[in-house]
């Protein structure tokens, strides 16, 4: 199983919108996919449609009182599974600083022999912030993908969240996490600030930068609120087009 962090700590640049639409893309060509909602926003569970057991969520995986495997759950698309959150998860940075390994409890919990078996593809969403949670998500990715809008403070923030990545490598060298992407979102060609962004972050990762560019398309953002992602919403949207793209672009590069 390839294990993949969409992180940002910077709010509203498209994580779970990427998290969903490349996961769901990922499961409806046949890979058996789990999506990972560590926001206590919850965006991620309600965006794909289920419902987050109050008993039995990635809370309870977090502080270890019930398995993963009990807690992973399946959503509307076929192949597609996910370990839900809710309100719940946003005490657990505290909670977490008392324990010894506060990085490695999402880590020690994904990465069990029937998990990773089983999946092909597993893909976390994070919550915007520097913390605990983020930290725990990236000691157990193999890769990050940064979704970045094309704005100046975008290119501020990325500086930050690359020196993030570094120091969860140089914890422990179990962590083998890499910078997997940078993926623009939000684009809008026609603004000379989108083109200017794009023009630098691919000047400075030509490597990293994602040929394809999500742009700004109605029906992405219309798509949550239905509890679907955008291939069962609309599938002949641009934003479904650019996203099956993305995730294509996404499996040549593994
Ligand atoms: N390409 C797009 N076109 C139009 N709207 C979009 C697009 N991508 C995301 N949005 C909308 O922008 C808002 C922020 O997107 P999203 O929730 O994916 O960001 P996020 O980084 O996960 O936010 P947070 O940091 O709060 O978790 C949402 O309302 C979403 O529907
Ligand atoms: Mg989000």
């Amino acid at each position: 199983m390839k294990i993949v962090a969409i992180a940002n700590q910077k709010g509203g640049v498209g994580k779970t919108t990427t998290s969903i639409n490349l996961a769901a893309y990922l499961a409806k060509k046949g890979y058996k996919t789990l999506l990972i909602d560590m926001d206590p926003q919850g965006n991620c569970s309600s965006g794909i449609g289920v419902e987050t057991p109050p008993n039995a969520n990635i809370y309870h995986a977090l502080t270890n009182s019930v398995n993963i495997l009990d807690v992973i759950i399946p959503t509307p698309v076929e192949n597609l599974f996910i370990a839900p959150s809710n309100m719940d998860l946003a005490g657990i940075e505290i909670e977490l600083a008392q324990t010894g390994h506060n990085f490695k409890e999402l880590r020690i919990q994904v990465h069990q022999e029937a998990l990773m078996q089983y999946y092909d593809f597993c893909i976390i969403d994070t919550s915007p912030s520097l913390g605990i949670l983020m930290t725990n998500a990236l000691a157990c990715s193999d890769e990050v993908l940064i979704p970045l809008q094309c704005e100046w403070f975008g290119l501020e923030g990325l500086t930050k969240i690359i020196q993030i990545i570094k120091k969860v490598q140089q914890q422990d060298n179990q962590f083998i996490t890499k910078l997997g992407g940078i993926i623009l979102t939000m684009y809008d060609s026609r603004t000379n600030l989108a083109n200017q962004v794009k023009s630098e972050i691919q000047k400075y990762f030509p490597k990293e930068c994602y040929k394809t560019f999500i742009p700004r398309n109605i029906k992405l953002s219309e798509a949550p609120s239905y509890g679907q992602c955008i291939f069962d919403y609309q599938s002949h949207s641009n934003g479904a087009k650019k996203y099956a793209e993305l995730g294509e672009e996404f499996l040549k590069r593994q």
